[in-house]
């Protein structure tokens, strides 16, 4: 197993480029289930995420290639030969649980194992299962895995009215209806620029969808979809990552390709922060002109609030922060265990069920530090930057699911960065 090692010093500066969003293409990798045509996506960042869902669709007949050094994936879902998602794949990535939707509204029937839970929460698939009863599938649970069937072999447009917002189960009730026989609405819908890439993407393979980007999305099904050619959007979560840079260490950093629309309630914290940050021909700038970032507070919330994906990030900045910080984490019920290891650095952070406390103490001090999940292993590495001494923060993989060349990335705009391999 690799870590990664990293020494704090001065003020980063320089271009970052932003890489393909992982969690809007995982979705659009699906989206080639329903139609027999290729479907060609580009700007895919090569993610192991990204490898582990093409080896599913792999399992399932769909045809994977990947060009131009895996910026571009072509998926060919001509025939199906496998309703089977399997556990030993799913377990590893919980986005898999989204060819469900695909699957079932193409073959009228599909098996998915249950993901499980993971690091952050229980991670529920309530909601997921009961758009889809909605929609007319008859669902049973046997030995770990959803059966699910459409009766006749096809869905049926429905009313879904979500009590609370998720992206995952919008996204599976979006993509069954497009193939599904009448109207369906969905009620209170993830207005995440994810899906909203998502229900571009169908569009242009066909699909007929209004309402993306707000809380009613309408589709009208349609008899066949066809393929198409589509360019991911960019990484907000990477995009909100980098941005924090100057404030932990100083400096300023273009991020390539960043928008401000993708993480706007982000910027705007970082801007009641003390940081500057500047639109501009290639991409979003930001900067710290004053000495220490200021306390701010914040509360995750579905987008466009502040996203539960920038949380640990958020916190590393503000444990360097002039004054107290109170973070809320509203999404997932177990998303604060990178402060144990943020304290072990020096931090002072108090977690109180779903808040945290930060007080900033300006500078943190260097220490061997273990990650738990993809978005608390980069804000260790964002607070090794601004730490004294050296960090070295252990099992990597979680980094390699969710941020194309990282390591490159940090050192481009000047860090001391490397990772090493623990067998020597
Ligand atoms: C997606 C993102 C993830 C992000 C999250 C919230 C992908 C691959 N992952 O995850 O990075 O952190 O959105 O922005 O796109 N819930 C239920 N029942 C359900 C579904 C969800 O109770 O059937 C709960 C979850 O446990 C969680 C909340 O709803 O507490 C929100 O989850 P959801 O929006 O579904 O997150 P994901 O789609 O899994």
């Amino acid at each position: 197993m690799d870590s990664i090692l990293v020494r704090g010093g001065g003020p980063l500066s320089g271009e970052i480029p932003i890489s393909g969003a992982k969690n809007t293409c995982l979705k659009l990798m699906g989206a080639a289930l329903l139609t027999d045509e290729p479907l060609t996506l580009t700007n895919v960042p090569r993610l192991s995420d990204i490898g582990t869902l093409a080896t599913l669709l792999a399992s399932l007949g769909v045809e994977v290639a990947r060009l131009q050094e895996g910026v571009v994936m072509v998926l060919s879902a001509r025939q199906l030969t496998s309703h089977t998602a399997e556990y030993d794949i799913v377990r590893k990535l919980r986005a898999s649980f989204n060819v469900l939707g695909p699957l079932l509204a193409r073959e009228g029937r599909a098996i998915v194992s249950l993901p499980g839970g993971c690091a952050i929460g229980a991670r529920k698939v309530d909601l997921h299962l009961m758009a889809l009863e909605a929609m007319g599938a008859s669902v049973e649970l046997r030995e770990g895995y959803v059966h699910a069937t459409a009766p006749g072999g096809r869905l049926k447009g429905a009313e879904i009215a979500f009590p609370f917002v998720s992206v995952g189960a919008t996204e599976n009730a979006l993509t069954a209806a497009t193939l599904a026989e009448g109207t369906t609405v969905i009620r209170n819908a993830a207005r995440e620029p994810d899906t909203v890439d998502l229900a571009r993407c169908l569009s242009e393979m066909g699909a007929r969808i209004a309402g993306a980007g707000t809380s009613t999305i309408t589709v009208e099904g349609v008899d066949r979809l066809h393929g198409t050619t589509h360019a991911v959007i960019p990484d907000r979560i990477e995009l909100g990552t980098y941005m924090t840079l100057p404030g932990i260490c100083g400096g300023e950093v273009e991020c390539l390709g960043g928008r401000r629309d993708l993480v706007d309630a982000f910027a705007s914290k970082l801007e009641q922060a003390g940081l500057l940050v500047v639109e501009t021909s290639r991409g979003l700038k930001v900067a710290r002109d004053g000495e220490r970032v200021r306390a701010v507070d914040v509360k995750t919330a579905p987008f466009p609030g502040f996203p539960t994906d920038l949380q640990a990030q958020m916190m590393a900045m503000m444990c360097t922060a002039d004054g107290t910080a109170v973070l809320e984490e509203t999404i997932f019920e177990n998303r604060f265990m990178h402060a144990p290891e943020l304290i072990r650095m020096g931090a002072q952070v108090d977690v109180q069920g779903g808040h945290a406390t930060v007080r900033g103490v300006g500078r943190l001090k260097g220490a061997p530090v273990m990650a738990t999940d993809l978005r608390a292993s980069i804000s260790l590495i964002l607070a090794g930057l601004a730490a004294q001494g050296e960090t070295r923060v252990a099992r990597v993989y979680h980094l390699d699911r969710g941020y194309e060349q990282v390591v490159a990335k940090l050192r481009g705009v000047g860090a001391d960065i490397e990772r090493v391999s623990d067998n020597g």
